[in-house]
């Protein structure tokens, strides 16, 4: 398969696009360097220097490279920055997928995977949330992923276009061989906090609010280790392309398994044998009470077989990943 990768230099990308080439696929990386960065890019890519709103030169690469299908990762993530600055969210997250679906259309490509994320179901009172339960994002992050998958939805309608779409729950965790990871300075997420206290560049973690509706009181997230979640877009990429008749369909990416802050502040603890200062703060802004993925349908679907279901594992792998690049 030619498969052209949007945001290929950066976490989670630069994870999928090398595990495509290992199992003999052509990646074509295109990204804008925001926070990907070259060392992440596998020396069998191809690379192209660009911007998801650019409104010739995708369709160009697709054409040139006569691309089968897209992954399109290329987007702000960070939830507390889309409440402050929402219309960058709106324009880099679903203005650039707009645009790249025209890009789709003119160059006859019609096969696209995308990045979504839990934040689409808001502040959910499901025990464990799936696919069709309803999606009441909470922040523009998610508003602007809410509106990409409605795109997505209508452009499928006229045949023009098949989809799958990931909605990832909580990412964490380095690539096996810890070459590759979350270089993003401007990323703030917990276990990347948790990692700044340990290593020493912070003196204590702020704890968002231990005041939820849940068993300790602190926020349940589903965690889940890079490499499983950059398996199943291989798998969703396969068959996507095997398939012949009209396709889209969104899978949640998680575990099915829910841990609080405080659960995750204590893996640490016992990676480090030693007790992980914390101080209570209120609620975030945006932050819903617990979110954990129904995964039901992607294991019944998408023969997906993640092979690292561990909250130690994926915390280590992060902590290793961030001492030996933090000050590289
Ligand atoms: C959200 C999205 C997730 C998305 C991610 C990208 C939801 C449900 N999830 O993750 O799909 O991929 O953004 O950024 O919207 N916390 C602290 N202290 C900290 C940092 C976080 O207490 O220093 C708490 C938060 O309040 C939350 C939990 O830790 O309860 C996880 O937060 P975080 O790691 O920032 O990710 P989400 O906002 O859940």
């Amino acid at each position: 398969m030619n498969i052209l990768v949007t945001g290929g230099a950066g976490y989670i990308g630069s994870v999928v696009s090398h595990q495509l080439i290992e199992k003999g696929h052509k990646v074509i990386v295109y990204d804008n360097f925001s926070t990907g960065y070259k060392e992440a890019l596998h020396q069998n890519c191809k690379f192209v220097l660009g911007d998801v709103r650019d409104r010739e030169l995708p369709a160009r690469v697709m054409r040139d490279n006569k691309v089968d299908l897209v992954l399109h990762f290329a987007a702000k993530l960070n939830v507390p920055e889309s409440i402050i600055n929402p219309l960058d969210y709106y324009d880099n997250n679903f203005l650039g997928t707009l645009n790249l679906l025209q890009c789709c259309e003119r160059s006859g490509v019609s096969k696209f995977i995308f990045s979504s994320t839990a934040a689409v179901y808001g502040d959910t009172q499901k025990k464990l949330v799936s696919e069709d339960d309803d999606l009441k994002p909470i922040n523009p992050y998610g508003e602007s992923k809410f509106f990409s998958e409605r795109a997505l939805f209508s452009q499928s309608k006229t045949n023009k276009m098949n989809f799958i779409s990931l909605r990832y729950f909580n990412v964490s965790g380095a690539s096996n061989d810890l070459s590759l990871g979350q270089r993003s300075l401007g990323s703030f997420n917990l276990i990347k906090n948790l990692c700044d206290v340990v290593l020493g560049y912070k003196e204590q973690l702020e704890v968002f609010g231990a005041d939820f509706p849940t068993p300790d009181g602190f926020g349940v997230r589903d965690y889940i280790h890079v490499e499983d979640l950059a398996a199943a877009h291989v798998v969703a990429a396969e068959k996507l392309y095997d398939s012949q008749g009209l396709v889209n369909e969104v899978y949640n990416c998680g575990y099915g398994k829910g841990y609080s802050v405080k659960e995750v502040i204590d893996a640490f603890s016992r990676i480090t044998g030693k007790a992980v200062p914390y101080t209570i703060r209120p609620r975030r802004a945006g932050d819903p009470a617990a979110v954990v993925a129904d995964v039901s349908k992607i294991k019944a679907e998408l023969s997906w077989k993640p092979q690292n279901e561990d909250l130690y594992k994926i915390c280590e792998s992060t902590l290793n990943w961030f001492k030996k690049t933090r000050n590289a």
